[in-house]
Order: C-alpha cells, then sequence, then structure tokens
C-alpha cells in the first residue's frame, strides 16, 4: 500500500487556505465555447494595452530574437534596461530592480519583510495579489477601507498598524476604482509608519503624479511598475520596483535569483523605450477613449461610470453584475465582475481599448440592459 508522505500532506493542507488567482474566462475556452472564432471574442478583462500597434510590437520582438543568441545567459542587458528605464522615470539605475512582472517582485518583497504572525495592511478594496503574497508567507492581511470617495484614509491606516505591522501596500491609481491617492497622505503614512510602505504604479503612466521621486528621501518608500500596461508587453512577463539605492542594491544582489528576466523581455523592453512617441501617442489615445467610454457609458440608462485615471473604467449598474457579467460572455465580450466596491453595489470593470473594441463592448452593454 502507498504510504501518505507527512511533509507532503502539511503542505498540501496548509495551502487549503491560500486564495487562488482568477484569471477570469480566456479567449480559447470562451470561443470553443461559443462556437466563435478566437478574433471574435472581446478580451476586455485584464486592463491589457491594445493601442500600441501589434505589428510595431511583432517587429520589435523580431528584432530582438536576431539579435539574441539563447544559449547564453543575459549579462549586460539588463545594466542597459535599468540606465534606460532610470532616464524614462527620472531616477538612477542603482535604484532599480527588474523582475518577470510586478507580481514577482512583490512576492519578493513579502518574502523579504514578512515572517509567519507578521501583519500586512493594504488599502480595501485594490488589486487581490498583495493578499496572495501575504498569506502565503504566512503572514496576516489586513484591509483597510478608502473612504466613501475612494480616498486614502491614512489616519485609520496607522491606527490599525501595530508592532506587527512590517508593510503597508497602496495601490494608486488602484485598481479596481481608478483612482490616484494622495500624495499628502502617502507622505504622512511614509513619515508615521516604521516599516515599508509599498506602493504600486502599475497605471501610473495613465494619469501622471507618480512618487518616484521620494524614493531617495524615504528609506521605507518601494514603487513597483509594470512593462504590462503602458508598454502593452504583459505577455513577456516584465517589471520592476524602485527604491532608494541602498534598498534596491540589497534586493538585487541577495534575494532576487541572478537570471530571473528572459533576455527576449529585456531586449523588447529596451527597444520601446527607443520608441517614447508610440508610448506617449498610446497614453494620449488611453486617455481621450476613456473619456468617450465613461461619457458613453453614462448615457445607458441604469448604468454610472466612476472617474478614471487608468486604462480601465470602473461602473455600477442597476442589477445583477453577475448576470450582466455572464450575458456578455455569452456575446463573445469578456469583462470583470468586481460585485460591491464599499456602498456601490453591482460594480463591473472594463478595459479602455480602441474605439472599434468599445463601440462592440457598448452595444452588447446596451442589447444586455435592453
Ligand atoms: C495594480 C496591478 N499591479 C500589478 C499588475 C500585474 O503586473 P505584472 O503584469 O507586471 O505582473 C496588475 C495587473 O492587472 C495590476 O492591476
Amino acid at each position: 500500500m502507498k504510504r501518505e508522505k507527512k511533509i507532503i500532506r502539511n503542505v498540501l493542507n496548509e495551502a487549503q487556505r491560500l486564495s487562488s488567482y482568477d484569471v477570469g474566462e480566456t479567449i480559447e475556452r470562451l470561443a470553443q465555447r461559443l462556437n466563435k472564432k478566437t478574433s471574435e471574442i472581446l478580451k476586455l478583462n485584464s486592463n491589457e494595452n491594445f493601442f500600441i500597434p501589434l505589428e510595431f510590437l511583432r517587429h520589435m520582438l523580431r528584432e530582438a530574437i536576431e539579435e539574441a543568441d539563447p544559449r547564453i545567459y543575459p549579462r549586460d542587458e539588463i545594466k542597459d534596461l535599468k540606465r534606460a528605464y532610470g532616464e524614462y522615470i527620472g531616477v538612477n539605475s542603482d535604484q532599480i530592480v527588474i523582475g518577470t512582472g510586478s507580481d514577482h517582485l512583490i512576492d519578493l518583497v513579502c518574502r523579504i519583510f514578512l515572517r509567519r504572525g507578521d501583519e500586512a495592511l493594504a488599502i480595501s478594496p485594490t488589486f487581490s495579489i498583495y493578499r496572495r503574497c501575504v498569506e502565503i508567507q504566512g503572514a496576516i492581511y489586513k484591509p483597510v477601507s478608502l473612504k466613501k470617495d475612494f480616498s486614502l484614509d491614512a489616519e485609520t491606516m496607522l491606527n490599525t498598524s501595530s508592532p506587527k505591522t512590517k508593510v503597508i501596500f497602496l495601490c494608486s491609481p488602484n485598481n479596481p476604482t481608478a483612482n490616484r491617492l494622495e500624495r499628502g497622505e502617502i507622505i504622512r503614512l511614509m513619515e508615521e509608519f516604521s516599516g515599508l510602505v509599498a506602493i504600486d504604479e502599475a497605471y501610473i503612466d495613465f494619469s501622471g503624479g507618480s512618487l518616484v521621486d521620494l524614493t531617495e528621501e524615504f528609506d521605507n518608500l518601494i514603487i513597483f511598475r509594470t512593462f504590462s500596461k503602458v508598454f502593452g508587453l504583459a505577455g513577456l512577463r516584465i517589471g520592476c520596483a524602485i527604491a532608494n539605492a541602498e534598498l534596491a542594491k540589497t534586493i538585487d544582489e541577495k534575494f532576487l535569483m541572478p537570471y530571473s528576466v528572459s533576455l527576449i523581455a529585456v531586449k523588447a523592453a529596451l527597444k520601446i523605450l527607443k520608441h517614447s512617441e508610440v508610448i506617449s501617442s498610446a497614453i494620449c489615445e488611453v486617455k481621450r477613449e476613456r473619456e468617450r467610454l465613461i461619457r458613453e457609458l453614462n448615457s445607458i440608462n441604469g448604468v454610472r461610470a466612476f472617474n478614471s485615471e487608468t486604462n480601465f473604467v470602473l461602473f455600477q449598474v442597476n442589477r445583477s453584475s453577475e448576470s450582466v457579467y455572464r450575458r456578455l460572455l455569452e456575446k463573445g465580450v469578456i469583462i470583470r465582475n468586481i460585485g460591491r466596491v464599499l456602498e456601490y453595489e453591482n460594480c463591473l470593470r472594463v478595459t479602455v481599448a480602441p474605439a472599434p473594441m468599445m463601440n462592440k463592448f457598448l452595444s452588447a452593454l446596451r442589447e444586455t440592459l435592453d
């Protein structure tokens, strides 16, 4: 008879308490179920960037592949990327850590700062990965509600923290509320909290007002950025963390695995940084289409769209958001059902995409709500 191995069983049992990340419906699965082509499915649930032309990205990838020797580990390319990205955002290259997407770096920060029984606070609602990474460490995740207008409540956050609190997670602009948190409130947290203040700026390029300029001044600040959103490279998995040079170098040299990012991803990121005109024109288009989407949504009876400083829009419907989500799926449109956001029930989140995609989404939504 097979003897059960206790160590394995313990790990499997322990894992029961962890949440799994729900990536939502996939294009392929939905296309198969609806008997449609994958090109007929609208994927608007993960805030990817469809404004950067696919042909432009493919061209850069082809160049990156031509130049790469995949037999050799990445070498100076990471240094080059730190320098180029540092110039792009206005920090020194020794303040930057490059990882496999910002998720990877959020996880790494939790591994460094949290032990079993420690606590981490985060605004609520927010991106679910923080909870996941905190709980993997056996630490306690404490959500602190945003105010009614989605602004940061630094006072309550500080009152909720204890000597066991090692990290505070903020997301600005926040997912899913789409607003930026106030700089003064964040500075107050950094001044009065003795642990790490980790700010996820995944969507900052769509709003402006980054806090990277404070990373030299505050030794308890770390900022996460990603190449998945503004640069349209979600599939390549690359992101970074920015902190004061001592913390960044320590994370880089002592905690990060030496070859954690693929050579192709680094090369592609380097190439796209050389085309800042493509990026800035995509940002302008996102903003223009976002404002039009909000106007159109607000013109539909029973829909209320919130303001957005990101490349997605949160909106509320006057019936079950789950049923709206499901009916849109039947029409080949994937968005995200969020449900209750503070006092607002039945919220959904949709990615801002080029006008033809938005028009299809809007007519599917109108039909659904008719
Ligand atoms: C707030 C936030 N941070 C990070 C990410 C993921 O970034 P990455 O693709 O670099 O792991 C997302 C993706 O939706 C996000 O919404």
